[in-house]
C-alpha cells in the first residue's frame, strides 16, 4: 500500500474507533438514565460506521485490502452531562486534524480520486462540529439543571 492508501486505512480504523467511543458514551448517559442523550450517542456511532464503510469502500475500489487493527478501550467516565458533550466535540476536532492531513496527504501525492473521495469528509466534518457545539452552546445555558437537562433528553430521543 502506498503511504496515502495506509493513512486511509489508519483512519477506517479511527471511524470504527469513534463508534466504539460513542457507544461508551452512550452507556454512560443511559446509565444515568438519559435515554435522549444514549438514543443521540447511538445514532452518532451509527454514523461513524457508515464513514468507516465509506473508506472501506474506497479502498476496495482501488484494488486495496483494508486490514482492521486493535481497538483500544474506551474511556467509561466522562463527568457531567455537559463534559461529555465536550469531550464528543473534542474527539470531533481530533478527527477533523486527521482528515485535513489525509487530504494534504493526497494532494502532495498528486492523488486526485483520494481528494475528491476526502472531500466528503471535509464537508461531514463541518457539520459534525456544528452538531456538537451547538448542544454544547445549549447544556451550558442549562448548566446541569434537571429541567433543561430533562427537555434536551426529550428532543435528542427524537433525533
Ligand atoms: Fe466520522
Amino acid at each position: 500500500m502506498s503511504k496515502l492508501n495506509d493513512a486511509i486505512n489508519e483512519q477506517y480504523n479511527y471511524e470504527i474507533e469513534s463508534a466504539y467511543i460513542y457507544v461508551s458514551m452512550a452507556h454512560y448517559v443511559e446509565e444515568k438514565g438519559m435515554s435522549g442523550f444514549a438514543n443521540f450517542f447511538k445514532k452518532q456511532a451509527k454514523e461513524e460506521l457508515e464513514h468507516a464503510a465509506k473508506f472501506s469502500d474506497y479502498l476496495f475500489s482501488i484494488d486495496e485490502k483494508p486490514t482492521l487493527e486493535q481497538i483500544p478501550q474506551p474511556q467509561t467516565d466522562f463527568g457531567n452531562f455537559t463534559e461529555t458533550f465536550k469531550a464528543a466535540y473534542e474527539h470531533e476536532k481530533e478527527v477533523t486534524a486527521r482528515i485535513n492531513k489525509l487530504y494534504d496527504l493526497s494532494v502532495e501525492e498528486n492523488d486526485h480520486k483520494a481528494t475528491s473521495m476526502l472531500q466528503w469528509y471535509i464537508d461531514e466534518q463541518v457539520e459534525e462540529e456544528d452538531t456538537f457545539r451547538t448542544l454544547i452552546e445549549q447544556l451550558e445555558r442549562i448548566n446541569e439543571s434537571w429541567a433543561g437537562l430533562y427537555l434536551l433528553d426529550e428532543k435528542l430521543g427524537h433525533r
